[in-house]
């Protein structure tokens, strides 16, 4: 097994089987693999979806604008129960662009997607494909936590989603990772298993982005087995943005 291979492995804490007959490696701490950035539009997310909530402003809003909006937003009944909204997080001009559910408990209290036990695993999971957390954008399907985290409800998700498209629309990622069972259906329209889902290659509706899903890393942290598989789906993305390059 390549080293590299085996870097990527430990980081995403899959055990690395060893005949024993063959000299034990010591596996050093992984260097990030550098990743160029791709500055190319991949394409631009069609405004094309019905929604609850006014689109006009929205679509047109630049990065400052669109924040305020969503700080202040009070479209679905998530604003009075919330500490403070999360918007996204990272680099406004990444090639991979990370797309969850919606906060949880420490995201609510923090004000930033993925700040807890899972969002250390999708750290981990982004290092084994060469990228630092800062270098992808991450945000949510949702920008406010549902109480006692329960799946969001189809009102929640339309009222937020003009903000997430122009979100995408603003970082034009060359790829999008859609982790999670709610975030790959709410994306790509469709009510198939996250189990069906990932494994092959989509397509944003309404755009030319290449779509991966893979599992929530809070299902991988309970269900390790599964980190084989999403190790495939990282693979996957990671060749779609530097096939681009
Ligand atoms: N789970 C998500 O889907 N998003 C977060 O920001 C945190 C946990």
């Amino acid at each position: 097994m390549a080293e590299l291979q085996r870097q990527y492995l430990k980081a995403m804490g899959i055990d690395v089987w060893q005949r024993r007959d063959l000299p034990v490696v010591e596996v050093p701490q992984s260097q990030p693999v550098t990743v160029p950035q791709v500055s190319e539009s991949a394409a631009i997310i069609a405004n094309s979806e019905p929604s609850t909530a006014p689109t006009a402003d929205v679509s047109t809003m630049e990065w400052g604008a669109l924040q305020r909006a969503v700080s202040t937003c009070e479209r679905c009944s998530l604003h009075s129960t919330r500490t403070q909204t999360v918007f996204g997080v990272g680099d406004k001009q990444a090639s991979l662009m990370i797309i969850g559910e919606a906060p949880g408990g420490d995201e609510d209290r923090q004000g930033e997607p993925f700040v807890g036990r899972a969002g250390q695993l999708l750290n981990e999971m982004l290092r084994a494909i060469g990228f630092k957390r800062d270098q992808v954008y991450i945000a949510n399907i949702l920008k406010c936590r549902p109480p006692h985290n329960r799946d969001p409800k189809v009102d929640e998700v339309n009222c937020c989603d003009p903000y997430l498209k122009r979100q995408i629309t603003l970082v034009q990622p060359a790829a999008v990772l859609a982790v999670g069972r709610i975030a790959a259906q709410n994306l790509l329209k469709s009510s198939e298993r996250i189990g069906v889902l990932r494994g092959r290659e989509h397509q944003l509706p309404g755009t030319k982005i290449p779509l991966i899903a893979t599992y929530h890393p809070a299902y991988l942290l309970r269900s390790p087995i599964e980190k084989r598989k999403a190790w495939q789906d990282l693979q996957q993305v990671h060749a779609l943005i530097t096939d681009k390059i």
